[in-house]
């Protein structure tokens, strides 16, 4: 399949400047459209700082930030790219109106992925004459750091579009998974989903303060998480019989503990005292302090088993 090597990124806040960042680092030319006031601003202050990150990264080789280009017009912006990112705000009319724009305006083999966290693809796929071409890409925050990308497509995506879409984000350097069946939240959603709603149940029902309760993720599993998923780590849990063997030892715990699991209403109230416990938790440290430590450690953590990943 021959490498992509244009762009368009439609919408350009949290998420499109992210992946504006990204795809000039792959050495792609990048053709962004923002109707917002100061959007090309913002998108090249955005780029700069993302690209010393990049580049501890080893990604920049083929990059320039400089093959960025701003467009009035969302038509402009989808001319001759091979592959448009869609993240306009998670409004469905909006997405139809911008999909109705751009759809006489794209190159025959361009590929149309949409970032949408909330939206169903069904209900995006109205907003077009013909949606063959059209699917979710959908990334995680920030995109330019994260490797995941969910991709839903159905059976109104033309043959080979999923895969077409698989090797856009494999050639710079993303981890896709293919969701099946679309349910809300796709899947990384629905797992951040369910821990969170026990996590809460921990705090709310009084067994752990919400400094602990995260203490407990990133200090226990969450690290080994990073490493790899929960299937394959149980695998490893139990010795040469793997999951087989891990499954018969520990059945009986987890239908215990999961008759035990809460299901808690984030109410104002529970909402304000997970607050007050994440205050604590801050200890002083400003939103912005504690997201630069986010990303620090995010970062290290990526460049220290890139190399193994690689393998
Ligand atoms: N923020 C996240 O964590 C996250 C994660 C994954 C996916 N997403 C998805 O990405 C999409 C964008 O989310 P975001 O957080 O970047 O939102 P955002 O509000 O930060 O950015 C939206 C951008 O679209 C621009 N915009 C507004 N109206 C527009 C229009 N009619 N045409 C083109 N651009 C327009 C705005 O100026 C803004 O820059 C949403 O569908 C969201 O669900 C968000």
């Amino acid at each position: 399949m021959a490498e992509f090597e244009r762009a368009a990124v439609l919408g350009a806040g949290v998420i499109g400047a992210s992946w504006t960042a990204l795809f000039l680092a792959k050495g792609l030319s990048v053709q962004v459209y923002d109707p917002a006031e100061g959007a090309e601003d913002r998108v090249r202050a955005y780029v700069a700082q993302a690209w010393p990150a990049l580049e501890q990264l080893g990604l920049t080789e083929r990059g320039d930030p400089e093959r960025l280009t701003m467009h009035r017009a969302p038509a402009a912006a989808v001319r001759a790219a091979d592959f448009v990112q869609e993240n306009v705000p998670e409004r469905l009319e909006i997405k139809h109106a911008l999909f109705a724009e751009i759809e006489p305006h794209l190159a025959p083999e361009a590929i149309v992925a949409s970032s949408a966290s909330g939206l169903m693809v069904r209900e995006m796929q109205q907003g077009w004459r013909d949606p063959s071409r059209f699917l979710l890409g959908h990334p995680f925050n920030p995109p330019h750091l994260i490797p995941l990308v969910e991709l839903i497509a159905n059976e109104a995506t033309g043959a080979g579009v999923l895969e077409a879409a698989e090797a856009f984000y494999a050639q710079i350097g993303k981890v896709t998974i293919r969701v099946k069946r679309e349910v809300p939240g796709h899947v990384a959603n629905r797992l951040q989903a369910a821990l969170w709603r026990e996590a809460i149940h921990l705090v709310a029902s009084g067994v752990a303060s919400v400094e602990d309760v995260d203490k407990a993720v990133w200090s226990g599993p969450g690290l080994r998480w990073a490493a790899m998923g929960p299937h394959m780590l149980f695998h490893l849990g139990a010795g040469p019989g793997g999951l087989d063997e891990f499954c018969n030892r520990y059945r009986d715990s987890f239908h215990r503990w999961w008759a035990d699991l809460g299901a808690p209403e984030l109410t104002p109230e529970l909402a304000a005292a997970l607050a007050g416990g994440v205050a604590e938790e801050a200890n002083g440290r400003d939103v912005s302090s504690a997201a630069a430590e986010r990303d620090a450690l995010i970062l290290a953590t990526l460049q220290a088993t890139k190399d193994l990943r690689d393998r």
